[in-house]
């Protein structure tokens, strides 16, 4: 799959531990910054990466900060983004196979990298089931 990845400052140093993850597994990753440590703010790669995304340039995305909470609601914003902020692989599975989820957060201050790699590998592994979860896609879509 073709990856697009975002961070904050504090997601940057697991970010590229994530990258290094996806390409082992087979994938095709691009990185939106930040290319540096330096402080910044987490809306400006949240919007990046969901309006790649969204554009149909990416097949899904995968967003770093400290909680990952403020990196997905700058995601969300953005429409036809639906992005899940996830502390573990349950969640994540079900984000995909339920709410079709394109687009996974979670916070490098709350997960350490071997369980963000087991939450990424849950959430690309599954698949949307469709069926009465398509509805729901669709009223998501009209609000
Ligand atoms: C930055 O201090 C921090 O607020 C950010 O990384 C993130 O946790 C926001 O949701």
């Amino acid at each position: 799959m073709k990856l697009a990845i975002g961070s904050d400052h504090v997601g940057f140093e697991l970010k590229p531990v994530i990258i290094e993850y996806l390409e082992e597994l087979g994938h095709e990753v691009t990185d939106f910054g930040p290319y540096s440590s330096e402080r910044t703010d987490y809306p400006i790669y949240g919007k990046k990466v969901a309006e790649e995304v969204a554009a149909g340039n990416f097949d899904c995305g995968i967003l770093i900060c400290g909680t990952g909470v403020g990196i997905s609601i700058s995601a969300n914003k953005v429409k036809s983004i639906r992005a899940v902020v996830c502390s573990e692989p349950y969640s994540a599975r079900l984000s995909k196979e339920h709410n079709n989820t394109n687009i996974l957060a979670f916070g490098s201050r709350v997960v350490g990298s071997e369980l963000a790699k087991m939450i990424v590998k849950e959430w690309l592994d599954a698949k949307f089931e469709g069926g009465r979860h398509s509805k729901r896609i669709e009223m998501l879509n009209r609000i």
